[in-house]
Parts: structure tokens; sequence; C-alpha cells
């Protein structure tokens, strides 16, 4: 792509620039139906002309949601990387390969890239990034992370000045919508999931969704970003929604909290406790209990929210449509327009995404993480239970908050749920194992962590 300055066109003068998409699915169509619809003001706003030129799909023969000139589509996506009049690639097809094949060529003939794909930033964006930044053009990604909320350009240009502490992101929409539907309407989980896979909320494989990992492919993503460093998506803590339980959803609405599948990145200052891990980085995404007091417990259905924690900001939240064909649409063209405009090649190549070797952060151990825990146990109704079980708690040291005995099952066991103070995974972890075999415990008992 020639290159451009700021302006109301590109620096040397070309105004008209073809987009070839990779796909054309949920997200496709969305890019398409804002390119169509939204041509002549995009054009008044910049000055830039965008029109789509050429679309790879699988099945040219398939109804699409966007009604297209027929003649753009083509079943060879190597049609689209390789032609000369391409100036812009947008690959909205999905997963690894061929995805990763087709932008690697596309960068090599140098033509802007913009991409939703998460997953295939977040386990291949260096090699991705290096060969953009070796061919001297850009990969555009703010569609990768909470749909239409430009967090990406949050945290890439309004909050560079501060020292990132923590982000806190409920950022996938489709597990939001699961739990809103299944808590406030009790919605049976499967009718949740097929719900969220009609509005193209979930991934072609939705068990990316359910079991935290397209979460922890975003975390990666944005702490890449926030932290100046390159995480590899195994150094995420990744637990879904798959286990949470409604009866542990009762009880902690009983106790002041929610339960949201929150991504968490914080850094964690050397602790004076000798058996703590000497500082670090906490990447981690589970089911957690949040007070119904805290900014991200009433994000609700597929809205998606970023809490970040600057140092010269203090908190900043970003909320919005996480998923869904339009908002992320929404997100790609903003992606192509500054691919058109140029400043898309000037910030990345000083972006250092990706290019930094990381001596100053590590990440902090699973088993090191600390957190206040809500646990339930289910033990038989006879005296001296609570004594014995707060024993344990406390040989571990595992300080007890606040116990709630509920109401006995109609098996016979009663639950007891307590909530810990601040104390190491692998301690709380210890002292649970430990109740679980006490003969007056029935398995298996049930945990989250609390943030507050
Ligand atoms: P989708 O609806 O499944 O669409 C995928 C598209 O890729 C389809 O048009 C499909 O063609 C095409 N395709 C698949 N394999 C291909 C191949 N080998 N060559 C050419 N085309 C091929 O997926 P989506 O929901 O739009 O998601 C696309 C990307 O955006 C994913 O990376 C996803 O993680 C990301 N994303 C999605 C959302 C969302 O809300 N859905 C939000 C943010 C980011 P056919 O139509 O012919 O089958
Ligand atoms: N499957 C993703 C979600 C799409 O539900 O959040 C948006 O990235």
């Amino acid at each position: 792509m020639s290159g451009a300055g700021p302006g109301m066109a590109s620096s040397d003068g070309k105004k008209t620039f073809r987009i070839g998409m990779l796909g054309f699915g949920t997200v496709g169509a969305g890019v398409a139906q804002i390119v169509l619809h939204s041509q002549p003001s995009l054009k008044d706003k910049t000055g830039i002309d965008i029109r789509l030129h050429k679309i790879a799909v699988r099945d040219r023969k398939k109804r699409r949601a966007v009604s297209i000139d027929p003649g753009l589509f083509t079943a060879d996506g190597e049609e689209v990387v390789n032609d000369p009049e391409v100036d812009i690639v947008v690959e909205v097809i999905g997963g690894i390969e061929p995805a990763r094949g087709l932008l690697l060529k596309a960068l090599a003939n140098g033509k802007a890239v913009v991409t939703a794909n998460k997953a295939l930033l977040a386990c291949h964006g260096r090699e991705l990034f290096e060969a953009a930044l070796a061919h001297e053009t850009s990969i555009g990604f703010e569609a990768s992370v909470c749909g239409g909320i430009p967090v990406i350009g949050a945290l890439r240009d309004g909050l560079v000045a501060n020292r990132i502490e923590t982000i806190h992101g409920i950022l996938n929409g489709t597990t939001n919508y699961i739990l809103t539907r299944m808590v406030e309407d009790k919605a049976p989980y499967a009718q949740c999931l097929y719900e969220a896979q009609s509005k193209g909320y979930a991934e072609a494989d939705p068990s990316t969704d359910v079991k935290g990992l397209d979460a922890a492919h975003k975390l990666t993503l944005l702490s890449n970003l926030a932290f100046h460093s390159v995480f590899d998506i195994s150094e995420v803590h990744a637990e879904g929604i798959d286990r949470i339980a409604l009866e542990d959803v009762r009880y902690a609405a009983d106790l002041g909290y929610a339960v949201k599948l929150l991504a968490i990145a914080k850094r964690r200052n050397p602790g004076a406790d000798p058996e703590d891990f000497p500082g670090g980085l906490e990447l981690r995404v589970h089911p957690t209990l949040i007070p119904f007091s805290h900014p991200l417990a009433n994000v609700r259905d597929v809205f998606n929210a970023a809490l970040i924690r600057g140092d010269a900001t203090g908190e900043v939240m970003l909320y919005g449509r996480g998923a869904g064909m339009m908002p992320t649409g929404s997100a790609i063209v903003a992606d192509i327009m500054d691919a058109a405009r140029g400043s898309a090649r000037q910030t990345f190549t000083k972006l250092q995404f990706f290019q930094n070797p990381r001596e100053d952060l590590p990440v902090i151990p699973p088993e090191k993480m600390r957190s206040r825990y809500y646990v339930r146990f289910n033990v038989d109704d006879r005296p001296g239970v609570m004594g014995k079980v707060a024993t344990v708690l406390g040989s571990h040291g595992v300080s007890i908050a606040s116990v709630i005995q509920k109401e006995p099952h109609e098996t016979g066991h009663v639950p007891i749920v307590m909530l810990s103070h601040v104390t190491i995974e692998e301690r709380f972890q210890a002292a649970r194992a430990e109740i679980e075999e006490l003969p007056f415990v029935r398995k298996p008992s049930a945990f989250y962590r609390v943030e507050d």
C-alpha cells in the first residue's frame, strides 16, 4: 500500500482504497453492510473512498446476510491476497489456518491487514507482527478484543501516559449472555448457548467461549499492549463457566455478590510473606464473585467492559457490545480507515507490540496467585462439623471472613458457605482438599475466587 499521512486523504493523493475480504460470515457481513451504507459519510468525513473488491468464502453459493455483487466472490483466498488492486486485506475467517498463511502472503505483498482474529494473534502474533514490520505495513486488530469497544486504541493511545496496574474485563460476550440469561431468566444452559450461537456471538467451536479460552486470547493481547511485553496464551490460567452451579449463584447473591467470567491482569509487588512469589503479573480468567456495587457487576447480556487502572488516571471503564455483526464490523471499518489514512502504518512501526523481551514482569504461577475465596462444603448435619472445617482452614493459614450455614438439602446434607480473607491459591487448595477427605464431608466442594 502506498504511504499516507494525516489529513483528508492519503498524503500521496490516493483516495480510493480497495478492500479484499477473507471470510463473509457474521463479521464479514457486518463490515460489508457498513461499507455499503456508510460509504458517502465515510468519504465526507475523511476524503477516502473504500470499495469492496474481492471476497473469499468457503461456499460461493451460500445465501448471504447482505446482498453483494456475486461477481466479487471467490473460493480461493490466494486470489484476494495476491490481487495487485487490493490495498487492504480484512481477515474474518477465524482460526489458525488458512488465515495465518494468507495473512503472511498479504503482508509480504505489502498490503495492510485488518483482522478480528484474536486466537491467531494470541498464538502467532509475533510472527505476523514481525512480517508486517519487515514489509513496512501494518496490522489493525481493534475488532479482536471487545467487539465494538475501542479498547485497543485506548490502551495504545489514550492511556499511553500510564503505567497500567490492573485490567479487569468481561471480555467474552457469549458467556456473559449465557450467565445473564441463566441467572435472571432461569433459562437452561443449553438454550442460552443456542441463542448466543444463533445471534452470531459464539466462536465456531463454542467450547472456546465457555471454557474461557476466548477471553484468555483477548487478555493476552490486552496484556501485551498494556505491559509492553510478550505473553504466551499458555501463561494465562483459564477456567470457564461450565462448572458454575446455580445454587452458588444464589448463595453468592445472598452475600451481596454477582458471578461473572472475569479476565484479570494484575501487577503484584513482592509480598512480605516468605511463601509469596517475588512479584510479577497475574494473568487469569475464571468465574469470579464481585460485589453488586462493583462497576462490572451490572454488565449484562452480550455487553463487555474493560476496567483498566492506570497510575495517572486511576480507574477507566470502557463498556459496549462485545460481539455481533455490526459492533465488530464497526471496529474493523475503523481500522480500515486508519490503514487508508496511513496512520496505522505510522503507529504500528512505533508500537513495540510483540517486540520486547520480558525481563522484569514474570507471570506468577497459578498456585501462587493471591485471592479471596468463596467455598461451599456439603456436610452431614451434626455437632462440631463447622469447628473441624475451620480448624483445617486455619492450619493452612486460611483465615475466614464470614460463614453461613444454609437449610439442609432434601438429600440430608447441609451446605456451609464461607468467604476467606486473601490467601495464596496453593494454601486454599490444600485446605479444601483436606476438608473434602473428612468423613462428614460430601464431595465435591465448590469454590470461586472473589475480587472486591
Ligand atoms: P463465521 O460467521 O463462521 O464466518 C467465517 C467466514 O469465513 C465464512 O464466510 C466462511 O465461508 C469463511 N471461511 C471459512 N473457511 C474459509 C476458507 N478456507 N477460505 C475462505 N473463506 C473461509 O465467523 P465470524 O463469527 O464472522 O468470525 C470471524 C472472526 O471474527 C473470528 O476470528 C472470530 O473470532 C472473530 N470475531 C467474531 C465476533 C462475532 O461476534 N462473531 C466478534 C469479534 C471477533 P462460508 O460463509 O462460505 O462458510
Ligand atoms: N465469541 C466472542 C464472544 C466473539 O462471545 O465474545 C467476540 O470476540
